[in-house]
């Protein structure tokens, strides 16, 4: 597909913050090359204006008579069919609109049966790793995987010797860290061959691949608004409607209740409602929701098979460029060139991770992440023997006393980025590798800045 078709086909995916001017060091001021994506993607340019066309006529949602509560619970409802569509969701499954991914899996983790034995690669994000056990239920750690056919593998020799009960295995669709994409119908498959279900965490795939919760097989899926260009606080947990109704209300409260009465010995009796109200008390974020089901509208509307197509063309010149510094080593999970998203980690060989990273902001005008992303256990993992160097800016994540200082940078990437950011990007690592930083850098409460130009 050539740039100006796939530039046309996604004109629904523009984004807002294209031309915003940020500061370099020396003061002068650049376009901000937007690459952390995978932490919170800009808003899509069609949802902001679909906000704002409705908020003059924002109302309360299932409470209210006035014509804009009834409009605004319409629109509501109506968000969530819109999120089933764009989920390819089974008959019977229920939409539940929450705060985001770590929110989402948090309410499932408080619904399933008691006694579910959970399964999580240790390779998850936390959000996908921490609810369960926090939850009170058991959950089996599954070593980091080397290929997805061992993580197919490892799953299945782990079930295969799981008690009798309940199971339930999370996975991620695309890693936070990698970008790499995960066997979810594989792993789907074998789950449901030895009886347990799957929640799929969908924050990183979601925003840039088409997802079928039918034609994966998978349970449950969990998404965040602000990483699919709906940045409104809300968020997705989908599938199905059994353990979710049978469970106690995730919070309780107003919206939840079929009954409340008061009971002759003092007591109050409460019947709860099914279906999605039963975990959504408290007033809706009608806003939220909205702008989610406009994003769902508008990358329909695009195709996936223009944004994946457009996304290859960045993460190959990305790929491409990276590998012709070998100061750079981009972490894998599975293997150099696996299948990934626009999302990539890599260290760069005598830099400490926040120095580099602070060093792309504030001389080239970059953004991007460093750290651990949320997922130490892998981070450690792949870093284990990198000789990743401290600095006099030290890391934003600490490591524990007597530990090496870990972290690694992170670019990330999808609707709206011009190959110009990447180009930017590989000169700006390809200067600061060879020249150095142009500043020098201090620590200045656990954030590294620019302080002063470098002599010579
Ligand atoms: C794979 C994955 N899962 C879950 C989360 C948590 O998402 P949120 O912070 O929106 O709750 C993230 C956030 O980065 C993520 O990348």
């Amino acid at each position: 597909m050539s740039l100006s078709t796939s530039t046309e086909v996604l004109a629904p995916l523009a984004v807002l913050g294209s031309d915003v001017q940020v500061p370099l060091a020396s003061g002068e001021k650049v376009g901000y090359a937007a690459l952390d994506y995978a932490a919170s993607a800009p808003a899509l340019q069609r949802v902001w204006d679909d906000v704002a066309a409705y908020a003059p006529y924002y109302g309360s949602v299932h409470r209210g008579a006035g014509y804009l509560s009834q409009l605004s619970t319409d629109l509501f409802e109506q968000s969530r069919r819109t999120v089933a569509e764009f989920l390819d969701l089974r008959e019977g499954d229920q939409v539940v609109f929450t705060r985001a991914t770590t929110d989402s899996l948090n309410l499932l983790a408080a619904a399933v049966p008691a006694g579910t034995r959970v399964f999580a690669f240790e390779t998850e994000h936390h959000a996908s790793l921490l609810p369960w056990a926090h939850a009170g239920l058991d959950v089996t750690y599954l070593r980091a995987p080397r290929s997805r056919a061992e993580a197919v593998a490892a799953l299945d020799a782990a079930l295969a010797g799981a008690p009798e009960g309940p199971k339930l295995l999370c996975v991620t669709g695309a890693s936070n860290v990698t970008g790499e994409l995960w066997p979810v119908a594989e792993l789907t498959g074998t789950a449901h061959r030895h009886g347990a279900r799957v929640v799929l965490d969908a924050a990183q795939l979601a925003p840039h691949h088409r997802v079928s919760v039918r034609e994966l097989g998978v349970d449950w899926i969990a998404f965040s608004g602000h990483k699919l260009y709906a940045p409104f606080g809300a968020g997705v947990l989908a599938g199905r409607a059994d353990w979710l109704d049978a469970a106690d209300p995730y919070l309780a409260g107003g919206g939840a209740t079929r009954t409340v009465a008061r009971e002759a010995d003092g007591s109050v009796a409460v019947q709860w409602q099914t279906g999605p109200a039963r975990h959504e008390a408290g007033s809706p974020n009608v806003i939220g929701a909205y702008a989610i089901a406009s994003a769902c509208r508008a990358l329909r509307e695009a195709g996936f098979d223009a944004l994946e197509a457009r996304e290859r063309q960045l993460v190959e010149r990305l790929t491409a460029g990276l590998a012709e510094i070998p100061e750079v080593k981009v972490l894998n999970l599975f293997g150099e060139g696996s299948a990934r998203v626009g999302v990539l980690s890599f260290v760069v060989r005598g830099w400490n991770s926040s120095h580099f990273s602070a060093a792309l902001s504030a001389e080239y005008g970059i953004g991007v992440r460093d750290g651990l992303f949320c997922a130490h256990p892998l981070v450690r993992t792949l870093l284990g023997d990198e000789d990743v160097a401290p600095s006099e800016c030290g890391a934003p994540e600490p490591s524990l006393p007597g530990e090496r200082s870990l972290n690694a940078i992170r670019v990330s990437f999808g609707a709206g980025t011009p190959d110009e950011h990447v180009d930017r990007f590989l000169t700006a690592v390809r200067e600061l590798v060879t020249d150095g930083a142009a500043w020098n850098y201090r620590n200045e409460g656990g954030r590294c800045v620019a302080d002063s130009r470098r002599e010579g």
